[in-house]
């Protein structure tokens, strides 16, 4: 019994409704669908340069650039993992650097030239060197985490940041494989470099 006369069972109890209280008033998580769709109000105008196309579209300012790709350009290579800045598998180009498009507000990237895994190559012409090396290095298991890691390993190339194996492990940190294909990916890329033809 406490001290005031409530036993624990009715001050767990207060806690519990309380506790339900919160979740019941605050406001509803928005889904994704809901967060894409234009709705009207409060929306905000941007200008990519997605993949060589400039297009112009109304978005919600709280919408991620990995969204936009994927529900609104229907760009699905880009993959969404963890969506949380941890796996790396939505990396895309911002202006020729790497960012996890999953912490990039769309808003924050207007007139930017963005480049996904769709815009690595021309289409019908070569492979870039870094998706061909991944080929035939077999690079990827499921292929989940590989659009993420082959544009990771294109910018890291291009900064020369990839002199030696162990420097590629570094810089590749952020992108992580559950297959664990990594020494294959280490392979690929130093397959590239050694090649020298990265663009
Ligand atoms: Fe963006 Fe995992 S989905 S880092
Ligand atoms: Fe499956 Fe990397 S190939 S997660």
């Amino acid at each position: 019994m406490a001290s005031n006369g409530l036993t624990r069972r009715h001050l767990f109890g207060r806690a519990a409704l309380a506790a339900g209280g919160t979740v019941l008033a605050a406001p509803a998580i928005q889904t994704v669908a809901e967060a894409t769709e234009p709705a009207g109000r409060g929306l905000v105008e941007v200008t990519l340069t997605v993949n060589g196309e400039r297009t112009r579209m109304h978005i919600d300012p709280r919408l991620t650039l990995l969204d936009t790709l994927r529900e609104r350009m229907n760009l699905t290579g880009t993959k969404k993992g963890c969506d949380r800045g941890q796996c790396g598998a939505c990396t895309v180009h911002v202006d020729g650097r790497r960012v996890v498009s999953c912490l990039t507000l769309t808003a924050s990237v207007d007139g930017k030239e963005i480049t996904t895994i769709e815009g690595l190559a021309p289409p019908g012409g070569e492979l870039n060197p870094v998706q061909q090396a991944f080929i035939e290095q077999d690079g990827y298991q499921c292929g989940f985490c590989t659009s993420g890691q082959i544009m990771s390993a294109v910018a890291v190339l291009r900064e020369g940041r990839a002199r030696t194996d162990e420097e590629v492990r570094e810089a590749m940190s952020g992108n992580i494989c559950r297959c664990g294909a990594y020494s294959h990916i280490v392979e690929a890329i130093r397959q590239a470099r050694e090649r020298g033809r990265v663009i």
